[in-house]
């Protein structure tokens, strides 16, 4: 309960005075300058700013894959940074799905085998499960008649597409997207955003996504900015009302 009276969620992620520089001396940038953020469930977040201004350190600093110089993060009750590499490892693979600015795919393997190696080796789903499933967000990614092919022979937006779906298929509880739209035209850009959307709103995701595009903004719940490191402005509703009971989140995106 918060003092406006209403009945809300509690945050699945929250940090208090991140900062994070790189280098030393004259050629000292500092991508992180305390940062305070709290991201909720079922609630789709957009992170914007201009090109060096410290979206990805950010979300590298959330998400467990780059320790920050100071600041702490509480993901989903626990301290992110305390916990050993092997428990921060162990975390990541149980709770969060990532898209990264590449794409980040095994160049042997085809789209359907990506997803479905999430599920087979992530989740213990048995074969059928899992091929049935990747099937499904092929399909919801407009990317059925790619299922055999490699990454060596998808365009870029089809790899992005894949990437996508190899984040959702686990149903992740926190999900991090860096640019995943920058590679589409924006009948795909706008499909992206709106699975994101649907995994926050139906499955009850907390989703950090990066992206530039303002056609996004109508998408999300909230706007954050980051200038220079410093996160400057939030608009959009901080908190979401309970609106539905909170189900295991395992199925569907
Ligand atoms: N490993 C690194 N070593 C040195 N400097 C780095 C490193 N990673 C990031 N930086 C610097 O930190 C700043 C923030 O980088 P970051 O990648 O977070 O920006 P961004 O907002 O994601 O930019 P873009 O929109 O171009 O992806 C930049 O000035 C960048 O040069
Ligand atoms: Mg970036």
């Amino acid at each position: 309960m918060y003092s406006d009276g209403a009945s809300m969620t509690p945050p699945t992620l929250q940090a208090w005075g991140l900062t994070k520089s790189f280098g030393t001396g004259e050629v000292m940038t500092t991508a992180l300058q305390d940062v305070n953020i709290e991201l909720f469930p079922y609630q789709l977040a957009l992170l914007m700013g201009p090109s060096g201004s410290g979206k990805s350190t950010l979300l590298a600093a959330l998400s467990g894959l780059l320790r920050p110089d100071s600041g702490q993060v509480m993901a989903l009750n626990q301290d992110l940074w305390a916990m050993t590499d092997k428990e921060r490892e162990a975390f990541r693979l149980k709770n969060c799905g990532f898209i990264f600015q590449g794409y980040n795919l095994f160049p042997a393997l085809t789209a359907r085998q990506q997803l479905e190696m999430v599920l087979r080796w992530g989740q213990g789903a048995s074969a059928r499960e899992a091929r049935l499933r990747a099937d499904d967000i092929l399909d919801l990614l407009g990317l059925t008649k790619k299922a055999d092919l490699r990454p060596g022979q998808l365009s870029g937006g089809e790899k992005q597409r894949v990437a996508i779906g190899r984040a959702l298929i686990k149903s992740p509880t926190l999900c991090f997207a860096d640019e995943p739209t920058a590679a589409l035209d924006w009948k795909h850009g706008e499909q992206v955003i709106e699975l994101l959307r649907v995994a926050a709103h139906d499955n009850g995701a907390t989703i950090l996504v990066v992206g530039h595009d303002a056609r996004l903004i109508p998408h999300v719940d909230r706007v954050l900015h980051l200038d220079d490191g410093v996160l400057v402005e939030t608009s959009g509703k901080r908190r979401v009302p309970i609106l539905n009971t909170p189900k295991a989140v395992v199925s569907g995106v």
